[in-house]
């Protein structure tokens, strides 16, 4: 018992030494669990410069680990030191993954700590630019009469844009189904689908509204329950529930975590920054520009943040036990 006594005592001095030294000169990996260059990877990289400026001398960097819908970098994670300077950005995915992988390696609410919310990113339905449609109609129809002919790319099983290609079909209904081509990213699915390649994706705006701008894909609709009247070039597309896809509403919600056992000195310094930096004018006007938007809400606080996940997993669950579809 005295022993027991004595390790703990010690775990605590050392926890307590970690946090005082914390975050030292070693670098603060932001890991991202798929591709660079892609939605995700760019939400980190706003997320690493603003948390630069609310701890000083802390050195954040993005790592990327990509892979299998997401899952390879949250294990990374799971799986890292619990010293503060290993973080993982994952977003429903982090919900998904373990309905749709009976065989993982992490379990979300029982191997990370909670750090808060980030941001919410509306999808957006697009296609390649030689698609022959130019409004959400024209692509519906076109899509139903050649489904069994076309291709939708994704992320992997359990990625943003994997679920949203599954439930936007499984609206549809269409008699065959499109052949589903995987990807480490959106950020390769993209060029692919830019290239011509690969015919239609479902992505988020913070990978498409630039190539919508500059017209290097085709869009058609956005996946919020109401069209997103306030952005620049995303007001010109309506919502699929006004094409009739009731009560269709997805937007990907991204959130910071930590392994289980990271100090909670340090755990709360991360997530104090977090909420200042969902504060700052530039990290919110750059989320914006994108079309998307910053957490405000309770979810910026780690136990509402855990119990919104919580409720997210028994949600996709069960979606994914009534299709009877995994990726294992
Ligand atoms: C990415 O960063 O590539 C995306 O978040 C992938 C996805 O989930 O669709």
């Amino acid at each position: 018992m005295k022993k027991l006594f004595v390790l703990a005592a010690m775990a605590a001095v050392s926890a307590g030494a970690l946090a005082q030294s914390y975050p030292g000169t070693k670098p603060i990996s932001i890991v991202v669990p798929f591709t660079a260059g892609g939605p995700t990877d760019r939400v980190a990289r706003d997320l690493a410069e603003a948390m630069r400026k609310q701890i000083p001398g802390s050195n954040f960097v993005v790592e990327n680990a990509a892979g299998a819908g997401g899952t390879i970098g949250a294990t990374k994670v799971a799986k890292a030191a619990p010293d503060g300077h290993s973080l993982l950005l994952f977003h429903i995915g982090m919900a998904a993954t373990p309905a749709l992988y009976r065989k993982i390696a992490y379990k979300p609410l029982e191997d990370f700590e909670f750090l808060g919310m980030v941001n919410d990113v509306p999808m957006t339905l697009i296609g390649k630019p030689q698609l022959p449609a130019n409004t959400y109609r024209d692509f519906e129809n076109y899509i139903r009469a050649n489904a069994g002919k076309l291709n939708i790319a994704h992320a992997g099983l359990g990625s943003a844009s994997h679920i949203c290609g599954l439930l936007w079909q499984s609206n549809l209904q269409t008699k065959d189904a499109m052949t589903t081509i995987p990807f480490g990213g959106t950020a390769p699915a993209m060029t692919a689908l830019i290239g011509g390649q690969v015919d239609v994706m479902c992505d988020q705006t913070t990978n498409t509204v630039g190539q919508i701008e500059g017209g290097r894909v085709k869009a058609f609709a956005v996946t919020t329950a109401k069209p997103l009247a306030g952005h620049p070039v995303l007001k010109y597309y309506p919502s699929l529930q006004e094409m009739g896809l009731k009560n269709f509403d997805l937007t990907i919600w991204h959130g910071l975590y930590a392994p289980k056992g990271t100090p909670p000195a340090i755990t709360k310094m991360l997530n104090d920054a977090l909420k200042k930096v969902l504060k700052d004018p530039e990290f919110i006007k750059k989320n914006e520009a994108l079309g998307a938007l910053v957490v405000t809400d309770k979810r910026t606080d780690p136990a509402e943040h855990k119990k919104f996940v919580a409720a997210e997993m028994v949600k996709i669950k069960a979606a994914v036990d009534a299709a009877g579809k995994y990726a294992d």
